[in-house]
C-alpha cells in the first residue's frame, strides 16, 4: 500500500510543492518537507506537515533530514533556484537529493519535477525559451540524467509554463517531446499525486500540460494514468 508510506517533499514552501502537500494531507497522508532555514513554514505547519530544516545544496543536511524519518518513504522534488553563491538547486540540489535518497536504502517512489524542454524535448525548444531559461533547463536535465543512472523507482514530470490558478482537472501526461503549453500549478500537483500511485509510470519521463492550453504539430496521446 504505497499511500501508507510518508511523503517527503523538497520544494514545499510554495508553488507545486505546497499544492502537493495540501492534497496529500487532505488525503490523510503523512507529509514531511525539507525547507531552508529561513523559508516560511506557516502554511505547511497549519496543515500538519512535519518540517525538517536543511539546504538541498548540502548533501550532509539532506542525509540528516532523512535520518530523522523512520521506515521507507516516497519523495517528490520540485527544487529550483540559486543559492547565495550562485549554485543551482535544479542540478546540484536535486542530485544531492537523488544520491542521499539512494544511499538511504529506504526510498519508495521518487517523482522529480523538472521542465518542458529537458532531455529529449531539447531539440524542440524555441530560441526565446533557450535565451530565457535554457541554463536552468539544462541543469534540470543533468539531474534527470543522474536519476536515470540509479536503481530507484522514479518518474520524471516536465511541466509546461506554470500558472497560479485553481485546478482545471484538464492536465495530462504525454511522451510526445514536441508539445508546448501551459499548466496550472494545482494540476501539476494533482498529476504528481496520481503518478506516485501509478506503477505504470515507473522509470519514464512525461511532459505535463493542460489539454486546453497546449500546442503541438503532431498528435498528442495522453498517458492513461490509473
Ligand atoms: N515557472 C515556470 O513556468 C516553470 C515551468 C516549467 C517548470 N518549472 C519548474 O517546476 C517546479 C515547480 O515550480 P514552482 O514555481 O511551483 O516552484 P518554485 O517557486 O520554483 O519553488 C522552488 C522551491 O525550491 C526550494 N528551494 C530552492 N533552493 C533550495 C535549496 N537550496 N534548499 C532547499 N529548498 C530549496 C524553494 O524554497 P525556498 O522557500 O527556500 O526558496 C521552493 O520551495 C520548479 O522546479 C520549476 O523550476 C517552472
Amino acid at each position: 500500500m504505497p499511500d501508507r508510506r510518508p511523503l517527503l517533499i523538497f520544494g514545499a514552501s510554495r508553488g507545486v510543492g505546497l499544492e502537493l502537500a495540501r492534497l496529500e494531507r487532505a488525503a490523510g497522508r503523512s507529509v514531511a518537507a525539507m525547507l531552508r532555514p529561513h523559508s516560511d513554514d506557516g502554511h505547511l505547519r497549519e496543515i500538519g506537515v512535519e518540517i525538517l530544516r536543511g539546504d538541498a545544496l548540502s548533501r550532509r543536511e539532506i542525509e540528516e533530514a532523512l535520518a530523522s524519518l523512520s521506515g521507507p518513504f516516497d519523495i517528490v522534488s520540485t527544487l529550483s533556484g540559486r543559492g547565495e553563491d550562485g549554485r543551482l538547486a535544479d542540478d546540484e540540489g536535486n542530485i544531492n537529493v537523488i544520491e542521499a535518497v539512494e544511499g538511504s536504502g529506504r526510498a519508495g517512489r521518487l517523482v522529480l519535477i523538472t521542465s518542458m524542454g529537458c532531455g529529449d524535448m531539447a531539440p524542440y525548444r524555441s530560441d526565446r525559451a533557450i535565451a530565457a531559461f535554457g541554463a536552468v533547463v539544462d541543469a534540470k536535465t543533468r539531474a534527470e540524467d543522474r536519476l536515470r543512472e540509479t536503481d530507484l523507482d522514479w518518474t520524471i514530470l516536465r511541466p509546461g509554463g506554470l500558472v497560479s490558478e485553481p485546478s482545471t482537472g484538464n492536465g495530462l501526461l504525454t511522451q510526445n517531446p514536441e508539445v508546448h503549453g501551459l499548466i496550472h500549478r494545482a494540476d501539476v500537483a494533482l498529476l504528481a499525486a496520481r503518478t506516485l500511485r501509478d506503477p505504470a509510470t515507473s522509470r519514464q519521463a512525461f511532459a505535463v500540460v493542460d489539454r486546453n492550453r497546449m500546442t503541438c504539430t503532431t498528435q498528442v496521446d495522453p498517458f492513461p494514468l490509473a
